[in-house]
């Protein structure tokens, strides 16, 4: 039976208080949230999702004044950037308070802290009084969800309510920094271009998987965001689908693509930020339209075309 679908805040805080988990909608993607200072909610996110307990997962909480809550502390250069992005697709990682258990952390000494913008959430989190832990809605290496249909298709019977924020406008995952000293480290692109990052910390790293510091990103596997069907990037040319078989073709503009079954443009004019918002909504779409291949044309490697790229090389790898 899928869970019920609402846009009442007011029903959806109760159910977080009483313990529950509700799939909630952000300006990112849509999270599984449940009281971050609640062991049994955080406990059932981890095994609705499938989730390993290694992962950890981001504390969503109302503003500024609330981080302390579930932070230690918080650095300077760590606290421009709040004051800078927040409410917003940036979760800063810092080291956490005693309150929040080692499973939200995953054995961690730090939580990433992120204060949400969508309006909805902001509500939630001022009703429900309390932090609130939420990965992202889907389960553990599958498409992330920007749409209530994507969350149902995936968690609706192992959840206890969606709450209806409708599409998400962002639509890729937020961008996860950490600080050390006046040195800002991306341990994931994502909804905040690493240039936005650079106005207010010029000294911006990217962590990659191959990196030394890759082993401080727990849960960035190289392996996730996959769709079931086999994706392909198109480093050159690209490839012509044999004769009788069915591959989709996913591209950031238009572009000549003869023999493929289905091709899906993210943003006529090129812009990444319309793209990310339609990425994982069109790569849900191409998934459930019997293709036995998805091959996509790498998006430029410039503001959130970084985290698309990112997110697109996780889904390809097998
Ligand atoms: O936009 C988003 O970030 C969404 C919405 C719901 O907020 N959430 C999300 O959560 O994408 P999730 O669980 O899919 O990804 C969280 C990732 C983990 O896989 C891990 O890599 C990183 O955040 N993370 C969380 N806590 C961390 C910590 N203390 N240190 C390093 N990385 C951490
Ligand atoms: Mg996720």
């Amino acid at each position: 039976m899928p869970c019920p679908v609402t846009t009442d805040v007011a029903l959806a805080a109760a159910v977080i208080r009483r313990g529950g988990i509700v799939a909630v909608p952000t300006e990112t993607v849509y999270g599984l949230g449940g009281n971050a200072l609640d062991r049994n909610a955080v406990a059932r996110i981890f095994a609705a999702k499938q989730r390993p307990t290694f992962d950890p997962l981001i504390v969503h909480v109302p503003d500024f004044a609330a981080v302390s809550a579930v932070a230690s502390e918080i650095s300077e250069p760590a606290e421009r950037l709040a004051r800078r992005f927040w409410p917003g697709p940036l979760t800063i990682v810092l080291p956490k308070q005693a309150a929040i258990s080692e499973l939200v952390t995953s054995g961690l000494p730090t939580v990433g802290v992120r204060v949400p913008r969508h309006p909805l959430m902001q509500e939630l989190l001022t009703q429900s009084g309390c932090p609130i832990a939420a990965p992202s809605a889907n389960r553990f290496g599958r498409l992330s969800p920007t749409r209530v249909e994507h969350v149902l298709d995936q968690l609706g019977d192992v959840i206890d309510l969606v709450l209806d924020g409708g599409p998400c406008t962002v639509g890729v995952e937020s961008t996860i920094v950490k600080i050390e000293g006046e040195t800002a480290t991306v341990l994931r692109p994502g909804g905040l271009s690493i240039d936005e990052l650079q106005t207010v910390i010029p000294d911006v790293r990217l962590a990659t998987t191959e990196s030394p510091t890759a082993p401080e990103a727990p849960g960035m596997l190289p392996q996730h965001y996959a769709p079931r069907t086999e994706i392909v990037i198109a480093e050159g040319e690209l490839p012509r689908p044999p004769s009788g078989i069915r591959w989709g073709l996913l591209t950031l503009t238009p572009c000549h693509a003869a023999g493929y079954a289905v091709h899906r443009v993210l943003s006529d004019e090129g812009d990444l930020i319309v793209a990310a918002a339609r990425f994982f909504e069109t790569l849900h779409e191409l998934d459930r339209s019997s293709l036995q291949r998805i091959v996509a044309v790498p998006f430029p490697n410039t503001g959130l075309g970084i985290a698309l790229n990112d997110r697109l090389r996780r889904a390809a790898t097998k």
